[in-house]
């Protein structure tokens, strides 16, 4: 069961609900550990990254359960141990985000070094100086993460990058931590702002949150509570474009459309027809050919790097040339080589790809590399003329809840096998 086939050439048509944020989610599930009692999380994406985490949890102890919404009930209270272990967190880069929250609470963390990934080395030497300037001792041997404070404290930290998970890492820290910390050059992404939601509800001091300047005041403690988990905006991009791309037209109920106006705007200008409500985004594209849009990926709220990829496809058939270009990492083209095995004309350049559209694509057999390249096939398979396969599906479960599921309700004909 790790491929699918998709039969091109029907139009995506209907609607769909949006399932909740991999982004937002991660960083919270890692956030109860620093709450007291009982955390009920809801909105919960059935994605295999969420089972892993929540295993990661368990591992260390927490009382832990799953719904048949796959709501999580979860208490941190007690761990037993305070570690990540290479063999969780070599598959969940997120991983990495339960090392503030156990230096906070419990003092001590031993969590693998998450190593490279597909698109790039992934360093997290930001989360590492961050958490050694609110007096955590830190070192790296036999590659993982030691760490131990008896109680972290307060500090203004000026982050060299801006990093959403170094961001996290460090908020997180920060509500346990004694007196005031200030982060500068914060990461200010949607997924940040849900996190302080979540941290604020549990009574942490946060103010600032969503701008690049976060004042947190420490507490002595939290209290577990509830939180609705905000809609995904990379899986919205997703099913817009793959409207776009095959000429047809989608609602998505549940969106978060203030989160999603660089998208919006690139797909207006590839000339489909964009409405929006208060809680719903429709896309019209009137069967037409998209025109080509140049993009530059760049941190909230310009153009998201997660969106790059599929991006990729929409103007790999465009009336035109284009130029896409990747700015946060380093490899992310990897689904290039493998569109144009599909017939498209994209040629790389350092951290730009030079895209001339072409009228149709075709469908072939392929080899997805990671969980936005996995959509980008999909996408271009939905379009191409023909089947296409695409190998190792595995990675986009990573980020794409039943995503042949909700595909084929919306016209497309896809078997995973
Ligand atoms: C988050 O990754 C997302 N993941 C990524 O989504 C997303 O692409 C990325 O932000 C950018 O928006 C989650 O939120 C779980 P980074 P994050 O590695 O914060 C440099 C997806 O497809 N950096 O921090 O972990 C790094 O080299 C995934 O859903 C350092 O130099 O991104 C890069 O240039 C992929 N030192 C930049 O910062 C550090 O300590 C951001 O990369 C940390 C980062």
């Amino acid at each position: 069961m790790n491929q699918i086939t998709i039969k091109g050439g029907h139009p995506i048509k209907g609607s769909i609900e949006a399932s909740g944020a991999k982004n937002a989610v991660l960083p919270i599930l890692a956030a109860t550990i620093v709450g007291q009692g009982e955390s009920h999380i809801s909105r919960v994406p059935h994605l295999h990254d969420v089972t892993t985490m929540n295993e990661l949890l368990a591992h260390m102890g927490a009382q832990l359960t799953v719904d048949h919404h796959a709501d999580i009930s979860i208490c941190t209270d007690n761990l037993k141990n305070q570690t990540a272990p290479y063999e969780t967190v070599k598959t969940m880069r997120a991983s990495i985000l339960a090392l503030g929250p156990l230096v906070a609470r419990y003092g001590r963390a031993k969590v693998s070094l998450p190593g490279g990934c597909a698109i790039g080395a992934r360093p997290v030497d930001l989360h590492i100086k961050g958490l050694q300037a609110m007096g955590a001792k830190i070192k790296v041997e036999d590659g993982y993460i030691l760490a131990s404070c008896d109680r972290l404290h307060g500090n203004r930290i000026v982050m060299d990058k801006v990093t959403v998970t170094g961001t996290e890492n460090i908020l997180i820290a920060a509500t346990l931590a004694q007196g005031e910390t200030l982060i500068e050059n914060a990461a200010i992404e949607p997924e940040v702002v849900d996190l302080a939601k979540y941290l604020k509800a549990m009574g942490a001091d946060i103010k600032g949150e969503g701008t690049s300047k976060i004042y947190i005041q420490g507490k002595d403690q939290l209290q577990g509570t509830h939180h609705a988990v905000m809609p995904d905006r990379i899986e919205i991009g997703t099913f817009l474009v793959a409207a776009a791309i095959t000429g047809g037209s989608i609602t998505i109920n549940n969106s978060c459309n203030d989160d999603l106006d660089a998208v919006y705007d690139k797909l207006t200008e590839s000339g489909a027809i964009i409405s929006t409500t208060e809680n719903s985004v429709s896309l019209n594209m009137h069967g037409k050919r998209p025109n080509p849009v140049d993009i530059r990926t760049a941190p909230h709220p310009a153009f998201p790097t997660d969106m790059q990829a599929q991006f990729c496809a929409l103007n790999s058939i465009a009336d035109g040339s284009s130029h896409i270009t990747e700015t946060l990492f380093e490899n992310r083209f990897m689904h290039v080589e493998e569109l144009n095995r599909m017939g498209a004309n994209i040629h790389v350049e350092g951290n730009q790809a030079i895209i001339k559209g072409v009228e149709q694509l075709s469908g072939a057999p392929v080899t997805a590399t990671d969980l936005r390249a996995s959509a980008s096939l999909v996408l271009a398979g939905l379009a191409a003329n023909g089947s296409t396969a695409v190998h190792d599906i595995h990675y986009i479960d990573r980020g794409y809840e039943s995503i042949e599921e909700k595909l084929n309700q919306l016209g497309a004909k896809i078997v995973r096998s």
